[in-house]
């Protein structure tokens, strides 16, 4: 057992420091929105779409309640539905592949690669029947996936290239922005991811003004003018407080990911020689670590060690999709192996802009032990 004088807890994601560093600012801005009484589709939500598809390189941001639905309405502007089939990595959280289901097309499960974690891009062109109709790309941890050889593919084929970048907000691919390759880039803000609101929260950036017309219909009961509905949509908005928050957080989301690049440099440093496996950094473009993520056989008893010592770590994802129980209807007896070993190898561990020195090094010092 740690002593926690000598060894305070360190957490896997750390808030409250980050909620230190902006609290003026976020409370400022809250007040704000108190005081005008306009929590839904106002000018905090319109700023927000503004500023976040100018952060990707796009012209335009549909924010909405979280990811799931920005994927979800995403599919749904590129009119995917029954009888078609959605490309999907395997090693993924489940929020990249339920809106598949929700428009009432299949999804299609492939392996990814072992470095990475992202889409195998040959496993993607084995994939691909006349059916298929999208492909969702997801940028895993914070890292792009190979977006040069998944668009010619998708053009080459004829199918919707959908970016799931709700861990890689800010990374880029050749210095394109994530979200700004494909013909949707899906965004989440859930409150740990880098820019994490204080509730739910999502948004699709696209170059393509009709699809992001459609999406704002669907957002908000299928109806362009109140009271007048054209198609059935949802209710999926993002509210103000929300848009407010991320405004505040949005405005130094360049130098938080930049640390975080700092943090990833320093645990990578500390843990040569170690025998974990860093994360792979492919160079290709920026990573923006939202998860470090290493590999090891011994994975189960260092996630024991940092337990023990109060040090938070999680195995994301233990089950990779095609493993869910979910979806054995759909992929009994599929086997993905890279999808598989990865899940039952993976760690990430502490990862957030103000870790400090001495947390890196209490954190490396126990995985060095378990390792
Ligand atoms: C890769 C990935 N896709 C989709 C989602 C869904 O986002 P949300 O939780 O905001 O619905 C998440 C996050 O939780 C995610 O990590």
């Amino acid at each position: 057992m740690s002593d926690p004088l000598v060894h305070p807890p360190i957490p896997m994601l750390d808030l409250k420091a980050e909620y230190a560093l902006f609290e003026p600012a976020l409370s400022n801005a809250l007040h704000d929105v108190l005081q005008s009484t306009q929590f839904i589709l106002g000018p905090q939500v319109q700023a927000l779409e503004r500023e976040v598809a100018r952060f990707c390189g796009v012209e335009h941001g549909v924010a909405l309640a979280n990811g799931t639905d920005a994927i979800h309405l995403a599919l749904r502007a590129l009119a995917i539905g029954p009888g078609h089939e959605v490309i999907v990595p395997s090693f993924t959280f489940i929020g990249s592949a339920e809106p598949v289901s929700y428009t009432g097309a299949t999804p299609v499960f492939v392996d990814v690669e072992p470095d990475t974690f992202n889409l195998d891009v040959a496993a993607v062109e084995r994939a691909i029947t006349p059916r298929t109709r999208a492909l969702v790309a997801v940028h895993l941890f914070g890292q792009c996936a190979d977006l040069d050889r998944l668009q010619a593919l998708c053009a080459r084929r004829g199918v919707a290239l959908v970016e799931d970048c709700a861990q890689s907000i800010g990374a880029d691919w050749g210095g394109k922005r994530c979200g700004s390759v494909g013909a949707a880039g899906c965004l989440s803000f859930y409150p740990s991811k880098n820019l994490g609101a204080y509730g739910d929260g999502g948004m699709v950036v696209t170059r393509d003004a009709r699809l992001a017309e459609e999406m704002r219909v669907l957002r908000n009961h299928g109806s362009r003018e109140r009271y007048h509905h054209h198609v059935i949509g949802f209710n999926c908005r993002l509210d103000e407080m929300q848009a407010a928050i991320l405004r505040v957080k949005l405005a130094h989301l360049d130098r938080l990911n930049a640390l975080r690049r700092d943090k990833a440099q320093g645990y990578t440093r500390r843990l040569e020689g170690v025998g974990v496996v860093p994360p792979h950094a492919h160079g290709r473009g920026l990573h923006v670590y939202h998860q470090y993520t290493v590999k090891s056989v011994r994975r189960d008893a260092i996630k024991a060690a940092l337990d023990a010592a109060k040090i938070g770590s999680m195995i994301y994802y233990p089950i990779p999709l095609h493993r869910q129980e979910v979806y054995q209807s759909l992929c009994k007896g599929l086997r993905l192996p890279h999808a598989e070993t990865v899940a039952a190898q993976v760690l990430s561990l502490p990862m957030f802009p103000m870790l400090t020195d001495a947390q890196m090094d209490r954190v490396c010092e126990v995985v060095a032990r378990a390792a």
